[in-house]
């Protein structure tokens, strides 16, 4: 509660409007991100999850402009702390990027460069942000690298990543993100390659490390557990939009989008959703290329097969508020007449 309220009153660090994100291919255009809204205050733990191929790395990747050829980012804006990073000039995105942003990826291994010593590749961006010298950049990399939970970590620091394992290389790349105390994290499946074991405490550290920093995290991942230990609110993807979103108690106990419901259907109690995994919905995403004039779930959804709305496949339905700081994408919300009389319709940019 106390948190919520610190959250409602803080200015949004990260705001995104009607982004929409596309790659060209053969069969046409496909749209991976779609009239995407959402934001970030600052030291918010934002959890996104979604089935396979729903768009979260493509979202991901394009607050950060990183998305490549034959991707662009069509559509949309994106602030950070005021500033609109889509008209970002090369320069401009690179040390946006290298002072308030860290990255972690799936595959930690794949992320650090095979032929470095580590201790250097936590050491560089912190020489080169902070002009301090190679000597003082060292020291600083390896108290770093304690600091993640590296055991012995002068000697590990001489270490080529190939001779980590997969977690101690995933704190490795925790210490590279977080060493310039970034003030957004943004972390694509961080501990989907790792052990169970392993995985719970690079999560603890990921949190812990973001709190004590007052560092915002975007967190994709597959796991409720995590969401559910981690999360201050939750962004459910499906076909390249946030169908819904609100705060993690209200997401893990009563979403009202079918499809969050039905991703989260099992969720018991919070406290019980340890390795918890998404279930499965019947059938597939959409083909993306494809047009879909109505609401991208609607071939799947119970709902709409009980309803029979027209609008569920004539017009993409709308983000629509149903509570403080929740909203959500359909045209058969049940709690938006019974809760809120008035529900408010936040313009959709389609
Ligand atoms: N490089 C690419 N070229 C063409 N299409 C892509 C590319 N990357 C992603 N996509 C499209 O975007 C969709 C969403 O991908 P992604 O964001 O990776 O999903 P998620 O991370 O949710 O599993 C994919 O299903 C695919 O259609
Ligand atoms: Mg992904």
């Amino acid at each position: 509660m106390e948190q919520h309220q610190l959250q409602t009153t803080s200015p949004p660090l990260l705001t995104i409007r009607g982004l929409q994100t596309q790659f060209t291919s053969a069969r046409g255009a496909i749209k991976a991100v779609q009239s995407v809204d959402l934001t970030i205050a600052a030291g918010e733990i934002i959890g996104l999850v979604g089935e396979s191929g729903s768009g979260k790395s493509v979202l991901a990747l394009s607050i950060l402009r990183l998305i490549q050829s034959p991707g662009r980012i069509t559509q949309g804006q994106v602030f950070f702390a005021g500033r609109d990073v889509l008209t970002m000039s090369k320069r401009e995105l690179s040390t946006w990027r290298g002072r308030d942003i860290g990255m972690i990826f799936q595959q930690p291994q794949g992320s650090l460069n095979p032929v470095r010593r580590i201790g250097w590749q936590v050491a560089e961006p912190l020489r080169q942000q902070e002009r301090i010298s190679r000597k003082a950049a060292w020291d600083k990399a390896v108290t770093l690298l304690r600091s993640v939970g590296i055991p012995a970590p002068e000697e590990k620091a001489l270490a080529y990543p190939h001779q980590l394992s997969g977690g101690q290389a995933q704190r490795v790349m925790i210490a590279i993100a977080l060493a310039l105390r970034p003030r957004l994290l943004i972390a694509d499946e961080p501990t989907t390659a790792l052990d169970v074991t392993i995985q719970a405490q690079i999560l603890e550290l990921l949190r812990d490390s973001c709190r004590d920093f007052g560092t915002s995290l975007l967190l994709v991942t597959h796991d409720l557990g995590v969401v559910a230990r981690l999360a201050d609110r939750v962004a459910v993807m499906y076909a390249g939009r946030i169908v819904e979103e609100g705060p993690v108690s209200v997401m893990l106990t009563r979403p009202e989008h079918p499809y969050a419901r039905g991703l989260l259907d099992a969720a018991p109690r919070l406290g019980q959703l340890a390795g918890q995994r998404l279930k499965d919905i019947p059938g597939s995403i959409p083909d993306l290329s494809r047009p879909m004039p109505g609401c991208a779930f609607a071939p799947r959804c119970e709902r709409r097969a009980k309803l029979e709305l027209d609008a569920c496949v004539t017009a993409p339905p709308p983000f629509t508020l149903i509570g403080e700081r929740h909203s959500a994408r359909c045209w058969a919300l049940p709690q938006a007449e019974e809760a809120l009389p008035i529900a408010t319709v936040v313009e959709d940019r389609v």
